[in-house]
C-alpha cells in the first residue's frame, strides 16, 4: 500500500522554485502575472514572492549594498524553499544581482529536493531604460540614484540559466510557454 502511494504521489510531494532574475524592467513581474494563472489552472498551489512586495515586507528596511542585496535574496530563498518543501510552485521575482546569492538559494532548494528553474529574463539596457516602467532609469542615469542595478551598480548575467528569455525579441505569452514547456 506505501509503495502505491508513493508512486501515485511521491512525485508531487515536493514543489518548483521558478526564480526569475532580471534587470528592472526587463519583464519579470509581468512574466509572473501571466504565468500564475496557468500554473494554478493546472491544479497547483503557486505562491508569488515579488521583489517589490518583499522590500515592503520581509525586507522593510533593507538597502541596495550588496550585503543587503544579498539578505534580501537569503530571506526569499529562505521562504521560497520553505513552501517548495511543502508543494508549493513558487514564483520569484526579484532582480538578485548576484551570481552567488541565486546559487546558494538554488543550491540549498536542489538538497531539499525542489526542483528549480533559473529563468534569466534578459532585455538590454537601452531598451529597460526606454521602457522605464517606475521612471527610475531616468533619475539613474542622470546621476541621482546610487546603487541602481545596470547603472551604478553590477548585474552579474546567469552564465548558465536553465532558460534564457529575451523579452526585446519575443512577446510575452512566448516567455510563458516557453516556462510551461520546462516544467
Ligand atoms: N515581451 C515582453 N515580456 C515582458 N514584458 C514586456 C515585454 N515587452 C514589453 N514588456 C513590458 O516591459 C515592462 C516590464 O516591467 P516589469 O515590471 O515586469 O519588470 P520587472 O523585471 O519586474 O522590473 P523590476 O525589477 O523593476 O520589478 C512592462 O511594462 C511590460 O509590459
Ligand atoms: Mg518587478
Amino acid at each position: 500500500l506505501l509503495l502505491w502511494y508513493f508512486l501515485l504521489f511521491g512525485e508531487n510531494m515536493n514543489g518548483t522554485i521558478i526564480w526569475l532574475t532580471g534587470l528592472s524592467g526587463a519583464g519579470k513581474t509581468t512574466i509572473v502575472q501571466a504565468l500564475e494563472p496557468h500554473l494554478t489552472a493546472l491544479g497547483r498551489a503557486v505562491e508569488v514572492l515579488d521583489g517589490d512586495a518583499v522590500r515592503e515586507t520581509l525586507s522593510k528596511g533593507l538597502g541596495f549594498s550588496k550585503e543587503d542585496r544579498d539578505t534580501n535574496i537569503k530571506r526569499i530563498g529562505f521562504v521560497a524553499n520553505l513552501l517548495a518543501k511543502n508543494g508549493v510552485t513558487v514564483l520569484v521575482s526579484a532582480i538578485s544581482p548576484y551570481r552567488d546569492a541565486r546559487r546558494e538559494v538554488l543550491e540549498t532548494a536542489k538538497q531539499n529536493g525542489v526542483k528549480t528553474l533559473e529563468v534569466f529574463v534578459d532585455a538590454p539596457l537601452e531598451v529597460v531604460a526606454e521602457r522605464d516602467v517606475k521612471g527610475l532609469y531616468k533619475k539613474a542615469l542622470a546621476g541621482e540614484i546610487k546603487h541602481f542595478t545596470g547603472v551604478s551598480d553590477p548585474y552579474e548575467a546567469p552564465l548558465a540559466p536553465d532558460l534564457h528569455l529575451c523579452t526585446d525579441q519575443q512577446p510575452l505569452q512566448a516567455s510563458v510557454q516557453a516556462i510551461l514547456e520546462r516544467l
